[in-house]
């Protein structure tokens, strides 16, 4: 797997690469031997067992706990193929603050789970807790062949974790590849948000499904009092599209690519904003890719390939080779995935195929906000 350069926030400061934070951990390491007060290590330890981090009511009969909130983002991840369920626990008495709809802030204690199904049976749980620090803890559990039990995966990862056929395999992704995706904008959340939660649900979202019955949406967290602060305005947040399509082109590139290519995010230089963001004049991804000559080709990139999205031709645009690639200099995206999403190639083919070049280029404001 090809390396990404990852870069994460550090209390407002100036991002820094992963590797000085490590070592800026190490250092605190030596701290602790020499005395000094540091938060103690064991609250930075998954558990074991995927039991153990609270996710279930009865550990013999798997009975999720039925106060956790089950929750579907409108736009998901593609995992090839997998099924998915997920999870959300609060602290009793706590709220999210949705002052900043692009930015939500969980309150200490808050659990995520995410479970990954092949052939209808679990095979990994993603987990992810917030600390007291308010940075967030990152695990996965790997279950055993009979569906029993989930344990802690190793820190790198787990290759081969399902047969996915042509010599392919699921792989559990290390924790620094969890990172590269969660901390590449401004929240560590990704699919709990107004966008993903809207009551609007898009019918054309590609492995979009309606909401099933007793999982959460916007409306019911803000009547619950689970959402405090955020704008009325904001009830039912929608994407503002030209048709039906490219509302969902452009909800598959929120969901699939956003979380990297971003104006808040380390990769902002690459000058991709994928990330739909409520409030600008323009969709970012209109304004930074339609018509937008790519920035720096990847090996074996097509010479034809000169735009990111020339509209009305998808064989000649970069984004389209690059989400149809598992070629790995050239796929997008680069993590997570090793078949093709067919399904959302054929959508964001027939997306180009129509569209037009948009009015207006991206332009970034003093806060790196997309206007
Ligand atoms: C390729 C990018 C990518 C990688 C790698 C990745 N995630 Fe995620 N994850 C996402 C996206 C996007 C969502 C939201 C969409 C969805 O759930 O379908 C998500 C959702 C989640 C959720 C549900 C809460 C939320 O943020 O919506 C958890 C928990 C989670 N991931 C944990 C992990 C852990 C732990 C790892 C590493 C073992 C990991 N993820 C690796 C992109 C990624
Ligand atoms: C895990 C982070 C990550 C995700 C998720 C991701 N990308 Fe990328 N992308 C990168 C990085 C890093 C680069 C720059 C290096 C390169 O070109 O390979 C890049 C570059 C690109 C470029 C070239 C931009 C240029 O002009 O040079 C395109 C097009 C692209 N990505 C499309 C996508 C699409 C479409 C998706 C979703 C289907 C996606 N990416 C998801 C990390 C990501």
């Amino acid at each position: 797997m090809r390396r990404i350069i990852v870069h994460r926030k550090v209390s407002g400061s100036p991002r820094v690469p992963l590797a000085a934070l490590s070592a800026a951990l190490i250092l605190a390491a030596g701290l602790v031997a020499a005395g000094e007060a540091v938060p103690p290590a064991a609250a930075l330890k998954p558990p074991l067992r995927l039991e153990d981090t609270g996710l279930y009511a009865d550990a013999a009969t798997l009975a999720v706990d039925p106060r956790h909130l089950a929750f579907s983002p409108q736009y998901p991840l593609w995992t090839d193929g997998a099924a998915k369920r997920r999870w959300i626990s609060l602290p009793p008495g706590t709220a999210i603050d949705g002052s900043d709809p692009e930015a939500w802030v969980f309150p200490v204690g808050t659990r995520l789970w995410k479970e990954f199904s092949f052939a209808g049976r679990p095979i990994e749980t993603r987990y992810l807790e917030r600390l007291a620090d308010g940075r967030w803890l990152y695990a996965a559990y790997a279950w055993s062949a009979d569906g029993r039990e989930a344990r802690l995966v190793s820190e790198r990862g787990q290759r081969g974790a399902f047969p996915l056929g042509n010599g392919r395999s699921h792989t559990i992704p290390g924790i620094s590849d969890c990172k590269a995706c969660h901390q590449g904008g401004r929240s560590d959340v990704l699919g709990f948000s107004a966008l993903q939660l809207s009551p609007d649900r898009d019918p054309g979202a590609v492995h979009g499904e309606p909401r099933r019955f007793a999982e959460v949406d916007l409306k019911e967290l803000i009547a619950r009092g689970l959402l405090v602060g955020h704008p009325p305005s904001h009830e039912a947040p929608r994407i503002a599209a030209a048709s039906a399509t490219e509302r969902a082109a452009l909800g598959y590139l929120h969901g699939n690519c956003g979380h990297c290519h971003n104006a808040a995010g380390p990769l902002r230089t690459v000058g991709l904003y994928l990330r739909y963001e409520a409030g600008s004049n323009v969709a970012p991804a209109l304004a930074s890719a339609v018509a937008h000559p790519v920035k720096r080709p990847a090996p074996g990139q097509s010479p034809e390939a000169l735009m990111r999205i020339e509209p009305g031709h998808p064989d000649r645009s970069a984004l389209i080779e690059r989400a149809a690639s598992r070629y790995p200099a050239l796929q997008m995206p680069p993590l997570g995935t090793e078949l093709i999403d067919e399904e959302a190639l054929a959508l964001l083919r027939r997306w180009v195929a129509e569209a037009e070049a948009p009015r207006q280029k991206a332009q970034l404001n003093e806060k790196g906000q997309i206007r």
